[in-house]
């Protein structure tokens, strides 16, 4: 099988496309023949070695992921043959917070990832793809759906007419955004791109704010925000946006931390926070339980993800290339079988 990964050393231009050995399941296990994958930004952190520098090489890239059972290991397993199936983000990881296993436990690095034509995987760490979506779009679900949809849903309780802020158009804010429309939010996007921010506004973005234009645009959008700014900021930008995310959050509102930049530069005062009373909560993407309840709600509400744009696997480097100059509107994918 062939797989994307990384051998010699950090950088996008270590990433090869190499042959290794089909894997065999052993019991409780299943072998995916795997259709799609798609990318996220941790993806390019970790091939540029700022998301951990010591880890250890070689790792298969890639952490989300939709593949057909192919093979099951000795003495069966919850799956059938042909079922279309999604690896955890993290294996063992079935509810509750993150433990000091989770980190351990993570596809695409440490644990060798999706970006491969077959995977192995337990049982217990898969989750039933929803039939309606296609391979590209079931690919997109691990990481940043469940990350969106825990946000959301599960650490926050966005409802109708919630005042949201997303930062950016990537994987994250994309679903963010038509997450929090399907339920009556009113969602506020923040974009360094007038034309990302009409296709936001498209998706149902209530309002659109140009961060080229108004580099200050806290204070614009807590003024769109019903004056007193949004209940939840989901912010993807680190410590670079931060500081404007703190303007534009209301009084006792959330911001949920889930992008971060990795020098701890631009650290912004926190002085906001203890005046304002703002919940600062952390988000690390999510257990099986919320990918379970994520798949339910994408199925009963009718919401699909948003796709960029879509490679053969053999053209990955290109696809990093897209994601690491911040190209894409919603999701870039890898296509690994033919449809
Ligand atoms: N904690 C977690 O569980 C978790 C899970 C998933 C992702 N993340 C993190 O969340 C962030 C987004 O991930 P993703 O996979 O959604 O990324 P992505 O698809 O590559 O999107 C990156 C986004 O960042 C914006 N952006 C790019 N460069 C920027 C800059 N210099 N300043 C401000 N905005 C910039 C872009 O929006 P515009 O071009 O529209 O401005 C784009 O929406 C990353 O830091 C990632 O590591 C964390």
């Amino acid at each position: 099988m062939r797989v994307v990964c990384l051998r010699g050393g950090f950088g996008l231009d270590q990433l090869v496309l190499e042959e290794r050995p089909d894997p065999v399941p052993g019991p409780g296990e299943v072998l995916l023949r795997m259709r799609a994958a798609s990318l996220n930004f941790r993806d390019v952190s970790i091939a540029r070695g700022t998301y951990d520098p010591r880890l250890a090489l070689p790792v298969v890239l890639g952490t989300d992921g939709v593949g057909q059972v192919a093979a099951r290991g000795p003495g069966g397993t919850r799956f059938e043959l042909g079922e279309r199936v999604c690896p955890l983000f993290a294996r063992g990881w079935y509810e509750g917070p993150p433990t000091r296993a989770t980190a351990r436990s993570m596809l695409g690095g440490p644990l060798d990832g999706t970006f491969a034509e077959l995977l192995v995987a337990r049982d217990d760490d898969l989750v039933r793809a929803p039939p309606e979506l296609t391979d590209e779009e079931a690919a997109t679900l691990g990481c940043a759906g469940v990350t969106a949809y825990r946000t959301l849903f599960e650490l926050a309780r966005v409802e109708a007419g919630t005042r949201v802020l997303v930062i950016g158009t990537g994987g994250v804010a994309s679903f963010a955004l038509v997450l929090g429309h399907a339920v009556g939010a009113q969602v506020i996007v923040v974009s360094r791109s007038a034309e990302k921010l009409r296709h936001a506004q498209a998706l149902g973005a209530e309002h659109a704010v140009n961060a080229t234009e108004q580099p200050e645009w806290g204070v614009a959008v807590r003024e769109l925000a019903g004056g007193e700014g949004a209940d939840l900021v989901v912010e993807l930008g680190g410590a670079a946006t931060l500081a404007q995310s703190l303007r534009a959050v209301r009084a006792g509102g959330t911001v949920a931390l889930i992008g971060h930049t990795p020098d701890g530069s631009h650290t912004p005062s926190l002085v906001p926070v203890v005046m304002r009373e703002i919940r600062v909560q952390g988000v690390l993407v999510g257990p099986r339980a919320s990918f379970e309840a994520f798949t339910r709600f994408l199925s009963q509400r009718r919401v699909r993800p948003a796709l960029d744009r879509v490679f053969a696997l053999a053209e990955f480097r290109s696809a990093f290339e897209t994601l690491a100059r911040g190209d894409a509107f919603g999701k870039t994918c890898l296509r690994i079988a033919a449809p």
